[in-house]
């Protein structure tokens, strides 16, 4: 197996994926309408690699398109990151999120057949829990998904197993992140937000930087530790590396897998703040304000499954998320507009 699509590969994780994937050795063809990135992201990758991929601006759910990829590439497996991910928008927008997440999927997943391509690592969430708890979430915990977001995540999921089900050639692994963040430590590939960030690491790094003058720190009410709230943070190269290792395993697998990709080590809103502090090496303006609609108090991975199955584990501390976040930030200011 060495020809591997990347679906969304222009995005966040998926440009992180591609370095890992073309410095294993692997061909990459990146399809990805752009909607959400820049392509500028994808010279950077083949300048950190020093390898050339594919690129086509193409939109997952254009099946003719899809069929254009499929004809010029031997493709043997398939990495699926495209996709809309902004929990807030897809509870505006609901429609809009099943048409992209979920039929998108559908549609790539059918071209995939037509091509005799039956190989799917697949980009989940931890939204797909939707509950608080004080203890790790494992996968076989209840899914309750508390936005469209997470809804169209578990049913692109289960439209996987059903597809493992009906043929046996069809092999899939559904990777739950709980909270990407870092960026790669040449500092030319990281998060790049549009508009106000929602999340809470880039918001702190344009905070450090000046883009920003505040950061909002949605509660230190809740029943946690500090009051505010916990996460499980994980590395986007490790994420990237988890991805590698389901393709290795899917090449000796039958059916589906459902994955968590956590840490197991959770951390707080004040805890992230202070490593990054660290990381920029001076104080980084915050104030307490009332929770966010829609928030949880804590939520961490049950991380154990992805070392048995995949022989991975998250290596990069909270430390290293930080100082790589920081450089990213630092070095590209707009991210890679203006570049
Ligand atoms: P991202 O927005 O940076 O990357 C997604 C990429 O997909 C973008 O380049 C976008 O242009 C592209 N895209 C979107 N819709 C498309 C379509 N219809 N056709 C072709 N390309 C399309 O987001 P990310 O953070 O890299 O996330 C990648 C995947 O991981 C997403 O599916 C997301 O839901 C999932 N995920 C992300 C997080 C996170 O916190 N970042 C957590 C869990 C899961
Ligand atoms: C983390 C913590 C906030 C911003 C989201 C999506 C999830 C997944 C990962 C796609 C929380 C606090 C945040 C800020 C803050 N994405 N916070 N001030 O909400 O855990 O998960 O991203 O799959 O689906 O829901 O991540 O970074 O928004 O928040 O205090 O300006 O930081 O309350 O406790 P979240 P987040």
């Amino acid at each position: 197996m060495n020809t591997i699509l990347v679906t969304g590969g222009a995005g966040y994780i998926g440009s992180h994926t591609c370095v890992e994937l073309l410095e294993a050795g692997y061909q990459v063809v990146v399809i990805d309408n752009l909607c959400n990135s820049s392509q500028e992201a994808l010279k950077r990758v083949e300048t950190i690699t020093c390898e050339g991929l594919a690129f086509y601006e193409v939109d997952v759910r254009d099946a003719d398109a899809l069929r254009g990829v499929f004809s010029s590439h031997n493709i043997d497996a398939v990495i699926h990151f495209a996709g809309l991910k902004a929990v807030g928008e897809s509870v505006e927008f609901p429609e809009r999120y099943y048409d992209n997440n979920v039929q998108g999927s559908k549609t790539l997943c059918q071209v995939m057949s037509e091509f005799g391509v039956k190989q799917l690592v697949f980009s989940s969430t931890a939204s797909v829990y939707g509950f608080p708890s004080d203890d790790p979430i494992a996968e076989n915990a209840q899914t309750q998904p508390a936005q469209p977001y997470g809804e169209t995540k578990l049913a692109a999921e289960r439209h996987l197993g059903e597809l493992c089900r009906m043929d046996p050639h069809w092999r899939a692994i559904s990777l739950r992140y709980f909270n990407p963040v870092g960026a790669h430590e040449s500092g030319m590939i990281g998060e790049d937000p549009s508009g106000i960030p929602n999340n809470l690491t880039p918001f702190i790094t344009q905070v450090a930087i000046g883009k920003r003058e505040i950061l909002q720190v949605w509660g230190d009410d809740w029943p946690t530790h500090d009051g505010t709230g916990v996460r499980d943070y994980i590395h986007v190269v490790d994420l990237a590396r988890g991805h590698v290792k389901a393709l290795e395993r899917l090449a000796e697998q039958k059916g589906e897998l459902i994955i968590n990709l956590g840490t197991g080590r959770p951390y707080s809103v004040l805890e992230v703040h202070a490593a990054f502090e660290k990381a920029v090496g001076r104080d980084i303006p915050y104030e307490i304000k009332g929770r966010r609609e829609g928030d949880i108090a804590i939520y961490f991975a049950e991380a154990s499954l992805a070392k048995d199955l995949l022989g991975w584990q998250a290596e990069l501390d909270i430390d290293a998320m930080a100082c790589d976040a920081w450089r990213w930030q630092q070095m590209n200011p707009n991210g890679y507009r203006h570049a």
